[in-house]
């Protein structure tokens, strides 16, 4: 048996609710929420929806009974306020952290066992503060950012190159900020050649750029935060957990040294499995990669201070 709730019932925790289901990662999906009856909506919803998508996953919703959610094996945590256009991921610090540290703390009371995926922002710093306010140890908390940064350089790559999605691969480590994350140009290939094969420099650098405010973009379009593709990318964060993938996912990771930086959340590549983080991979970065790291790096510490001045931690 297998179990995962996913806190926060918008459109990114229902969404990672649905992926969840229609593909079976687990037996149960329970989706929490403090609104009364929304959970419970959507998660009927979804039931109704496996009677076309001829899948089997029970789903189960909840309000504010943290009992239902006991024995998880993974927590998901999308609650918290979205950002609206022109806002900053940084900007949600002050509401997100209060609702972090009483969500994390409930949940990990049922369930002690369970590897928290966080998703709620600003991500690097709300990773860190779960990690903090829980005391788990470093590998059951992980941050989703970098799988979902990854996918919109992906998707940018594609339109850039012309090559399909699914042959590209590409990888975004650092913060997940609009200025802080780094798309690893010098990585991406299609199907293992290099990308400066496929499209020029120019085009290159502005799917670069267009993935860095590729969140942000969305938000602008849509009027607020999006959700498809953050669902999407939690959720197959949790199948690599739980079928024990050994996934390399770039994801915020705690830091004791490794890259050359400590006591912070960053985005670096990982092998994601049942474990949770089971081992930092240390990649080659050029100088400017590595420059751009600790500026990363040095955004991230400065959001964490603001734990402190607030209190949080
Ligand atoms: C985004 C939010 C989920 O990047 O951080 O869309």
């Amino acid at each position: 048996m297998s179990k995962v709730t996913v806190i926060g019932a918008g459109a990114v925790g229902a969404t990672c609710a649905n992926v969840m289901a229609c593909r079976e990662v687990a037996d149960e999906v329970v989706l929490i929420d403090i609104k009364e009856g929304l959970s419970e909506g959507k998660m009927l919803d979804m039931y109704q929806a496996s009677a076309v998508l001829d899948c089997d996953t029970k789903v189960v919703g909840v309000t504010n009974d943290y009992s239902k959610t006991a024995g998880s094996d993974v927590v998901v945590v999308t609650s918290g306020i979205p950002r609206k256009p022109g806002m900053t991921r940084e900007e949600l610090i002050g509401t997100n952290a209060n609702i972090l540290k009483s969500v994390v703390t409930s949940a990990a009371k049922y369930s002690p066992r369970a590897i928290f995926l966080i998703v709620a922002n600003p991500m690097d710093t709300m990773t860190y503060l779960a990690l903090k306010s829980t005391g788990l140890p470093k590998n059951r908390i992980i941050g989703m950012g970098g799988a979902l940064d990854s996918s919109r350089f992906k998707c940018y790559l594609a339109k850039a190159t012309g090559a399909n999605i699914n042959d590209i691969d590409g990888m975004v480590i650092g913060g997940h900020g609009d200025t802080t994350m780094i798309p690893l140009l010098s990585k991406a290939t299609v199907k293992g050649v290099s990308v400066s094969q496929f499209a020029s420099k120019k085009k290159l650098q502005e799917a670069v750029s267009a993935t860095m405010v590729g969140g942000a973009t969305l938000t602008k379009m849509i009027g607020t935060s999006a959700w498809y593709a953050p669902g999407a990318a939690a959720a197959y964060m949790v199948e690599a957990i739980l079928k024990d993938q050994k996934k390399i996912v770039p994801c915020s990771c705690y830091l004791d040294g490794e890259y050359g930086h400590s006591d912070l959340c960053i985005g670096v590549p990982a092998v994601i499995g049942r474990k949770g983080i089971e081992k930092i991979v240390k990649i080659d970065l050029t100088d400017e990669e590595k420059t751009r790291f600790a500026e990363s790096a040095a955004a991230v510490h400065k959001t964490n201070a603001v734990l402190r001045e607030i209190g949080a931690i």
